[in-house]
């Protein structure tokens, strides 16, 4: 079972450039801008970035850590092209979200908060998505996908991949 995609192509941090540029690097203020900055350019925040950013801001890296692991935001690892979440609240729960769970990881063949081999999915679980009526429920970008049954799964991911 995979587990965590690796990155598959270097990281040019002469991409950072723009964004050091564009940012008035003062502050924790300023430190947030840029992280955000810096994750949109490369979708996640690699470590050659982290460093790179707490050179650049004089910010020793254990405080840049502290930010990053402070805001959910942030994301220390690639992220898929589409993001799966999973609902597992009590609605959901009660009409057997723990077997779409089992469904998603068998057919991904990841484990919860971890994204695919090909960069495709990221899965994730949350408490609930306000949907409860439709329960069991998953989210795959911004749509949902109510009273699901486990043997649909595959179907539904192959519209993502297509
Ligand atoms: S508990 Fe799943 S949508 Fe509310």
């Amino acid at each position: 079972m995979s587990v965590i995609a690796p990155a598959t192509s270097p990281i040019d941090l002469a991409n950072l450039e723009p964004i050091f540029e564009s940012q008035s690097l003062m502050g924790r203020g300023s430190l947030i801008s840029v992280l955000q900055a810096a994750q949109t350019t490369y979708g996640y925040l690699p470590n050659p970035v982290l460093e790179a950013i707490a050179k650049r801001t004089k910010t020793p890296i254990s405080q840049i850590y502290g930010v990053i692991t402070f805001y959910s935001q942030f994301k220390l690892s690639p992220r898929g092209k589409h993001v799966i979440r999973a609902c597992q609240g009590t609605a959901c729960h009660v009409r057997n979200s723990s077997l779409v769970l089992e469904t998603l990881k068998s057919t991904l063949g990841v484990l919860p908060g971890s994204t695919t081999s090909d960069l495709m999915f990221t899965l994730e679980t949350v408490a609930c998505i306000g949907a409860c009526s439709l329960a069991p429920v998953m989210m795959v970008d911004n749509e949902a996908h109510g009273r699901l049954r486990p043997e649909r799964i595959p179907e539904i991911l192959d519209k993502y991949r297509g």
